[in-house]
């Protein structure tokens, strides 16, 4: 039996400032996206902006239904966006920022698994890393340099 052990490292900064400009900018657009989640269930707010390769940005927020299964993430209706737009310019950069309106949640919270799944779709698609940069209420982000680091041993199309 052998032990195999992956590394994964990210990225933590005390603020958005120490962010480059792009990257503040397009967190900025996608906290502005956290008024326009619609979340009558959960509460939860999530925005989300992606950065496309030609510098276009497309944002995105998280949409419920009464019928729970069908909510569709924020950072999927951002990817979704940019990619009905823009198929064929790959996304360089994914900001995403939540807030609970029941709780303050100071770190930073990463995707969940389908969203990992779908952001690894379109890395694949383009053979371009996509950066993620969180943010939650408090002032912390952290940046991912890839989707592989949150989804190691990815299921992807090499495999059909
Ligand atoms: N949600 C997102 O938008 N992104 C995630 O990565 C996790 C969950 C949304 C789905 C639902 O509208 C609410 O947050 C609570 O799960």
């Amino acid at each position: 039996m052998e032990v195999i052990k992956e590394q994964f490292e990210y990225y933590s900064y005390p603020s958005m400032e120490f962010l480059s400009p792009a990257d503040q900018e397009l967190m900025q657009k996608a906290i502005d996206q956290l008024d326009h989640a619609y979340a009558p269930y959960s509460h939860f707010h999530v925005g989300a902006a992606v950065r496309l390769k030609d510098e276009n940005i497309y944002v995105g927020s998280n949409q419920e239904n009464a019928s729970y299964p069908l909510c569709m993430c924020g950072e999927r209706v951002a990817l979704y966006n940019a990619a009905a737009n823009q198929p064929s310019v790959a996304p360089t950069t994914l900001a995403i920022t939540i807030h609970n309106q029941n709780m303050k949640i100071e770190k930073p919270v990463s995707p969940c698994g389908a969203c990992r799944q779908v952001i690894s779709e379109y890395e694949n698609r383009h053979q371009q890393p996509i950066r993620i940069l969180l943010k939650s209420d408090g002032p912390q982000v952290y940046e991912i340099r890839t989707i592989a680091d949150l989804l190691p041993l990815g299921f992807n199309g090499t495999f059909l």
